[in-house]
């Protein structure tokens, strides 16, 4: 390897592309990473996943003291909010992360290159940094992973400060008395969860007549009335068609899908959290000949664009938008780079959302199996019936598990309730082995335990649920 050769050369250092470079580096080839921003860890580390867990963390802490604590016979009656000392241990939880990712960059004996990448030909990548000063690099093989951006929404336009996208909603100065946060998907429902525990008045506005759009029916109708429950509000088959900024308010019009008169909602800060579209710009994407499919760069089973030796990964190819699928393929499109067989499961791949209860999904939604004409049991328990939930007044919920009528193999696991997230990872597992209802049902788990909660949702597909 010469100073610039490089078996491969990754653009984007987020979840996917890094690890992608770690696992080319494991697999002896020479890597390089292009990363136009200064820190490593992409969207994820920096302005997303992290910070917002952080951020979940800590308010759910501050809610619980206020609001929890008295009917455990705990005391604290003078439980304040320090949203600066809050919003720099959160900085701290970022900086400490992206730092892990530099060390990682070392031990694996990656070459950082900080700049703007793009691809002016098949094996070469150009990295121009923020002085304007460029450098070509040789690269045998090119993996693009960089990622997405916030969808704009036309007439509302984000400023970061009255009306901000995800990024300023993870550092606002103060609590808003009022929040209107457009979109009922993930960040709507997790950053709305974070203002709305710190103080602030809450309205989410969905297009949809629903929340949480993907998620099996049965769960997002019981998130709208934990919603309610939590003081949330919810416009659902409402669109905003426009926004009105005056110095210290936003006002929205918002519109009934189904047409009529629209309505005004004034809010001291709007989020717009409408979704997330690839990001491709500067890559070069028209020189090389990818023409890209609604804005995701087009990829073969191998990741590989129609350019041979140029892949890509993550956000910008499709699929879910999740940090660990795009972490998973760039292991694989590093392992098939290396001559190995890469490979992923897409129907095993869980989706979180981080609200309090937790929302988890995996596999197929009961729509999604009534549409195929597939038959199943289904299998429920609520965690009103689980000591360990009761223990922690986290009763919120229940475990759905979907079984295939004639193999019992688990089809779809749909959790709301405390640590949903953490919860569905047997099933992953479980779906990964192709098992079955029945294998969860007869494996023994910890009492008192949440998971035991899984147990009996497994126990009850097969109609013998011992709790309940
Ligand atoms: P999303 O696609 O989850 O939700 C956007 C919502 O906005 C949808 O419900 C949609 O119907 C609604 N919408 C669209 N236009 C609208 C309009 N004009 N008025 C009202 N509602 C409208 O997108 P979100 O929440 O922005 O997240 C972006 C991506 O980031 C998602 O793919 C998500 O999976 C990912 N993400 C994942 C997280 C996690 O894994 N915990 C955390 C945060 C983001």
């Amino acid at each position: 390897m010469a100073d610039n050769n490089f078996d491969v050369v990754v653009i984007g250092a987020g979840p996917g592309g890094y690890v992608a470079a770690i696992r080319a580096a494991q697999l002896g080839l020479s890597a390089a990473i292009v990363e136009k921003r200064e820190t490593l860890g992409g969207t994820c580390l920096n302005v997303g996943c992290i910070p917002s867990k952080a951020l979940l963390h800590t308010s759910h802490m501050y809610h619980a003291a206020h609001d929890g604590f008295a009917a455990m016979g705990i005391k604290a009656s003078k439980v304040g909010l320090d949203l600066k000392a809050m919003m720099a241990y959160k900085d701290g939880v970022v900086g400490d992360t992206v730092k892990g990712v530099d060390y990682l960059m070392k031990k694996n004996k990656i070459t950082r290159l900080l700049g703007t990448g793009s691809i002016p030909a098949a094996g070469r990548v150009t990295v121009t940094g923020a002085d304007g000063k460029a450098e070509t690099i040789q690269a045998g093989n090119i993996i693009i992973a960089t990622g997405s951006g916030v969808t704009p929404l036309p007439g509302v336009d984000i400023d970061e400060k009255q009306i901000v996208s995800s990024t300023g909603a993870l550092e606002l100065p103060k609590v808003p008395k009022t929040m209107a946060v457009i979109g009922a998907g993930v960040i709507g429902l997790e950053l709305g969860s974070v203002w709305s525990r710190l103080g602030a008045e809450v309205t989410v506005i969905e297009f949809l007549d629903h929340v949480l759009p993907g998620m099996d029916a049965e769960i997002s109708k019981h998130m709208q009335r934990t919603l309610k429950k939590q003081k949330i509000g919810l416009k659902l088959s409402s669109k905003v068609t426009g926004a009105r900024k005056s110095k210290t308010s936003v006002t929205l019009d918002v519109e009934p899908v189904a047409g009529g008169e629209a309505a005004q909602v004034k809010a001291d800060v709007v989020l717009v959290a409408v979704g997330r579209r690839p990001y491709t710009d500067g890559l070069g994407l028209e020189g090389l000949g990818i023409e890209p499919d609604k804005g995701f760069i087009p990829v073969d089973a191998h990741f590989q664009t129609k350019v041979p030796g140029v892949y890509a990964i993550g956000d910008v190819i499709g699929g879910a938008m999740l940090a660990h699928k795009a972490e998973d393929e760039g292991v694989a499109v590093a392992e098939i780079i290396a001559g190995q067989s890469g490979h992923i499961d897409y129907d095993a791949i869980p989706g979180i959302v981080y609200t309090w209860p937790e929302v988890a999904g995996l596999g197929k939604t009961e729509e999604q199996l009534k549409e195929a004409g597939i038959e199943y049991n289904v299998g429920k328990f609520p965690f009103t019936a689980n000591a360990r939930a009761r223990a922690m007044g986290d009763t919120d919920g229940f475990v759905k598990i979907l079984a295939d009528k004639e193999t019992d193999r688990v089809l779809g696991v749909h959790i709301l309730g405390p640590a949903a997230g953490d919860l569905i990872q047997e099933c992953v597992a479980v779906m990964e082995f192709g098992g079955s209802a029945e294998d969860i049902a007869r494996t023994c788990h910890g009492h008192p335990g949440l998971p035991e909660a899984v147990k009996e949702a497994a126990l009850d597909a097969g109609g013998r649920a011992l709790h309940i």
